[in-house]
């Protein structure tokens, strides 16, 4: 009987367990990048992106992040060269990482390399559906290298995107 009680917590606490019990839950941290011309929504072309700013959208997505047990950082820039440190300053913080990289998706092999070199997983998401707009959006240098990619639901996509990559994470 006492042994068998013994095993049962030797079980509980061995390190698999504590990675699987302890690391998904309670010490996920996410980095949110979104790229250019995104500080501009709920003003830019609302037919294609609508009516939410980013602030509101980070905010729904950082109390989403909260009841998961997750932290949430939010970034934007309009340059590449920012977008890329930020991707590289996340190195052993991060665990996974969210990115809408507007119009950079279609043109940054840099980009793709930083998130590459970083080995973080990530999630490319779009609030548009790019493969129903001009061919030049079809092309992105991320997807291929993408856990996933979220498409087409407006600022849903953000959620989407947050839930898939908590799923995958904690799947590891
Ligand atoms: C976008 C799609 C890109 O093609 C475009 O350049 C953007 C926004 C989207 O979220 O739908 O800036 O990433």
């Amino acid at each position: 009987m006492v042994q068998i009680f013994l095993n049962f917590w030797a079980d509980l606490i061995s390190a698999d367990t504590i990675h699987l019990v302890v690391k998904p839950y309670w010490a996920m941290h996410v980095l949110l990048v979104n790229g250019p011309n995104l500080n501009l929504l709920g003003h830019r072309e609302e037919n294609l992106y609508g009516s939410k700013d980013l602030k509101s959208i980070e905010n729904e997505l950082e109390s989403i992040a909260k009841n998961e047990g997750v932290t949430l950082e939010c970034f934007q820039s309009n340059f590449e060269g920012a977008l890329i440190e930020k991707v590289h300053q996340a190195m052993g913080k991060k665990d996974g990482i969210l990115i809408n990289a507007g119009a950079y998706t279609h043109t940054s092999i840099a980009l793709r390399d930083a998130l590459l070199g970083t080995s973080i997983p990530f999630v490319e998401l779009h609030l548009s559906n790019t493969f129903a707009r001009e061919r030049f959006r079809h092309k992105s240098f991320l997807a291929e290298k993408a856990v996933g990619v979220v498409i087409g639901f407006g600022s849903m996509s953000y959620e989407l995107a947050l839930h898939g990559l908590i799923a995958h994470l904690r799947r590891d």
